[in-house]
């Protein structure tokens, strides 16, 4: 057994049968100051940033702003900083690789080929994202396995490759549903955009709501073939698992 298998074990036995608030402080008191959240003020994250501010958890929230993002999702970002007034740290593209990427192939190239629109999120997500998680321990997100056949070969405990890292997903098994009536219960701000058919949000360009019935993903690079739609930020879905 690797020492991070042992870890994973380890970690998988101490947070059985614990509420998500046990688990979130369980973490942040095993690796402190190593504990870290993104967001992207989807309805998912906004439940966990409720946990985290709420109960004033030592873990770090932080946001990938491509600069691509809908109004609705800055909008949602403010509501979230007004309510909870504690801070969330920005994290920003490049603005050398940005700036020759767009002056090269213009502003909107990712419509025109799964190459270009692959640099463009590496440049705009994957390489702030790999900043934000230099020297973190667990990184926190709000996937959810109902979200695509892919997550749901995941779990909520999970060793990511890629960063060097373990991933936590601590509303893995909820329900689109079960996430709503919390917001509603609780009076989370979201973003109004998942009123209008939008499920999945991401950068405006490349997300549009979904009809009835569709994959909860559907409406994200609506116009690639469904096995290219990662953007390159959750690796761990095509990594081996432990
Ligand atoms: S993506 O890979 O398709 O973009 P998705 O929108 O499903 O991801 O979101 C899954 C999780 O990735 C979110 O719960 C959040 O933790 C993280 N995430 C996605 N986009 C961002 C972003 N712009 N900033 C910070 N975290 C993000
Ligand atoms: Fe660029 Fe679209 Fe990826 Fe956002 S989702 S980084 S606009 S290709």
């Amino acid at each position: 057994m690797t020492v991070t298998e042992h870890t994973l074990n380890a970690l998988r036995l101490e947070l059985d049968g614990k509420s998500i608030l046990e688990s979130l402080s369980i973490l942040s008191q095993n690796y402190p100051g190593q504990v870290v959240f993104s967001s992207s003020f989807g309805i998912e994250d906004q439940v966990i940033t409720h946990f985290i501010f709420e109960n004033k958890l030592p873990i770090q929230i932080f946001t990938l702003d491509t600069g691509r993002l809908f109004p609705e999702t800055y909008s949602t970002w403010s509501r979230t900083v007004e309510r909870y007034s504690q801070p969330i740290e920005a994290f920003y593209p490049d603005a050398e690789a940005l700036q020759a990427f767009v002056s090269q192939r213009g502003p909107n190239s990712f419509y025109e080929s799964v190459e270009n629109r692959k640099s463009c999120c590496h440049i705009r997500k994957v390489e702030p994202l790999n900043r934000a998680l230099a020297g973190q321990a667990i990184w926190i997100t709000g996937i959810r396995a109902e979200q695509s056949s892919n997550r749901q070969d995941m779990s909520n405990l999970e060793w990511d490759e890629a960063h060097q890292l373990i991933n936590f997903h601590p509303i893995f098994d909820w329900t689109y549903e079960e996430v709503r009536a919390f917001i509603n219960k609780n009076g989370i701000p979201y973003n109004p955009l998942h009123d209008k058919g939008f499920v999945s949000i991401g950068c405006a360009p490349c997300t549009r709501a979904i009809r009835p019935g569709e994959d909860f993903r559907a409406g994200r690079w609506w116009w690639e073939d469904a096995s290219k739609k990662e953007c390159g930020l959750h690796e761990v879905e095509k990594a081996e698992k432990v």
